[in-house]
């Protein structure tokens, strides 16, 4: 059984396709959704879901909210005297929702389509398929969220759309536009933020209601830990019913003040809260005129405008989008269930279509295919500090370019390429991925060595990079994701890890010769072994071994685009 996971900001749905229909799983309390809070006791047992935003109301010390936007840092997360990684915490929903899933279905749960905003970086993809490792999955696949809520709306229509998905959360932001017909789906583009979404909404009106209360008490408030505790959970309520009321209230009992406890009450009405965030809605705004011009949809060109995320429900939302997109067709029914949905849909149809058992099922997935976009820039720094884009934004993925660099002294050994994801024309404003060094280049005069850099997305949108000599072909040295690689033994160890999985998915993909192949099986047999004996000696030499082999399967598979672009 493969599910489809929405791993969201605050919520965390996972769903699966029932005959032809996709369905939310509900979790052990018979919730549709599952809050992403994770607690870890004080034995050290991790809480999931609904007893964690419980327990975080005595122990706000020992809970994480809103783990997502923490995936791909490198930092630990202390919960007493228990450490994790951002990554073990997603691992622990995961298996949270999938150990549900299994009881519902009564099925084991090996393989999930996660679902991530279109503009997570390449680390924080990178960070979920280990964190769906770590949760005990054999196969984990990443689908953009956008691209899945537009999966779920036009699942096995025939009719040609034009669909613009605008899909605001708890913590991300974006706006991707495509078209469909029959099963068949082409990303045009696809424009975001990944920090806008309702936590930011919130933050703004906390800001709001503790200077109004500043204001009547005549002293700071913002470090009192009584207020902070009281604003945690009311003011999302508030948000919310601000979403169907005209006013709502605030109140913070038991604040100190002159010696005395004071209740504190603050009033917020709509006009107020829309006041407050229309800047950061104009700012989604100007990003979909953009997307829908980069899409070539012209402005009414658009024939369905798909609301996904929680954050839809705020009436400005709606009359902002409104305005600035005129599509007949508007969808707005399940806008926190419909990434989850999408995600299994595109799990069982699009990648177990040929284990399709029933001729109907076959007729019915047939020619499903999915073409999504890179979502960033990805490019280069020039010597004198210039950035280059080598894949731009909105190519379509899985996609692979070379650029070839070369020396600027005489005998010059090693060439240092920095990768970077961005817009802006100079390399120090944009985001680094990291640096590499081409090392043993054999010496010659400068300009004469030429060193082919491949560059290439998978369609999890993560990002490879190797090189070899374009002249005699000889690698070089190769680095694949920068940031992977490190020193000290648990990276290598992490490192390999990730190397064997890459090179299972580019294999899966790339046609290769049998003795190739066999070639692969023998260096990933290898490199299991070398993972669980944990020497690090062995784990370095595997680690080359399975860059090499990834390089000759970046250059198959190029070799191969090549054709097919050229064709
Ligand atoms: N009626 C409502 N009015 C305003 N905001 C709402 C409403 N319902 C939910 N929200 C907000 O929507 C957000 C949660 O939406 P959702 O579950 O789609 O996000 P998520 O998937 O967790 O986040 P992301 O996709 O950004 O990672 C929260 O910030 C919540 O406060
Ligand atoms: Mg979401």
């Amino acid at each position: 059984m493969i599910v489809g996971v929405d791993l969201g900001t605050t919520n965390t749905g996972i769903a699966f396709l029932d005959g032809d229909t996709a369905r939310i799983i509900p979790n052990d309390r018979g919730n549709r959704i599952t809050p992403s809070v994770i607690a870890f006791d004080e034995n050290g047992e991790a809480l999931v879901g609904e007893p964690a935003r419980n327990y975080a109301s005595t122990h706000p010390d020992r809970t994480v909210f809103g783990v997502k936007r923490l995936m791909g840092d490198t930092l630990t997360i202390a919960f007493g005297s228990v450490q994790r990684t951002p990554e073990q915490i997603s691992a622990c929903i995961i298996r949270k929702v999938c150990d549900d899933a299994q009881a519902y279905l009564g099925e084991r749960i090996r393989a999930a389509v996660i679902a991530v905003p279109a503009h997570f970086s390449d680390r924080a993809r990178v960070a979920t398929i280990d964190a769906g490792r770590l949760a005990g999955l054999s196969e984990v696949h990443l689908i953009n969220e956008p691209t899945a809520a537009a999966i779920a709306y036009a699942n096995d229509s025939p009719r040609k759309r034009n669909i613009v998905v605008y899909d605001l959360g708890g913590g991300t932001f974006d706006v991707t536009c495509l078209e469909s017909k029959n099963n068949d789906y082409t990303v045009r583009s696809s424009r975001g933020k990944a920090d806008l979404g309702g936590r930011t909404f919130d933050s703004i009106m906390r800001t709001h209601v503790v200077e109004k209360l500043e204001t009547e008490i005549g002293r700071p408030l913002r470090d009192d830990p009584i207020v902070s505790h009281h604003l945690e959970e009311s003011i999302e309520r508030a948000k919310i019913e601000l979403s169907s009321r005209e006013t709502t209230g605030i109140a913070v009992p038991f604040v100190s003040a002159s010696g005395r406890a004071m209740h504190l009450e603050c009033e917020i009405t709509r006009a107020q809260f829309d006041h407050l965030i229309r800047s950061r809605l104009e700012e989604t705004i100007r990003l979909i005129r953009l997307a829908v011009q980069e899409a070539g949809f012209d402005r009414n060109g658009s024939d369905t405008l798909v609301y996904s995320g929680g954050s839809c429900r705020i009436p400005i939302v709606q009359s902002l989008v409104h305005a600035a997109i005129r599509a007949p067709e508007q969808y707005m029914a399940n806008p926190d269930e419909i990434v989850a949905l999408g995600a299994a849909v595109y799990a069982e149809r699009f990648l177990r279509r040929n284990a399709s058992r029933t001729a109907a099922r076959r007729t019915a997935t047939e020619g499903a295919r999915l073409r999504d976009v890179a979502a960033f820039n990805l490019g280069v720094e020039l010597d004198d500090g210039r950035y280059v884009p080598v894949l731009p934004r909105n190519t379509p993925i899985p996609a692979t370019r070379t650029r070839t660099v070369t020396t600027v002294s005489d005998n010059q050994s090693a060439v240092q390429i920095h990768v970077l994801q961005g817009d802006d024309g100079t390399a120090e404003n944009n985001h680094s991925l990291g640096r590499f060094v081409l090392s043993g280049i054999q010496k010659a005069a400068r300009g004469e060595p030429r060193i082919d850099v491949v560059f290439s997305i998978d369609e999890n949108g993560i990002t490879h990079i190797a090189a070899r000599d374009a002249k005699t072909r000889a690698v070089q040295k190769i680095v694949v994701a920068p940031h992977r690689t490190g020193t000290d033994k648990k990276s290598d160890h992490d490192r390999v890890v990730a190397l064997i999985r890459d090179v299972r998915v580019l294999l899966e993909k790339t046609r290769v010769d049998a003795d190739f192949e066999r070639e692969c099986a023998t260096v990933i047999a290898d490199a299991e072994k070398a993972v669980s004996s944990k020497d690090p000696t062995y784990l370095a030499e595997l680690g080359v071994a399975l860059e090499t082999v990834l390089l000759e399967l970046t250059t198959i598979l190029e070799s191969e685009e090549a054709r097919f672009e050229g064709a």
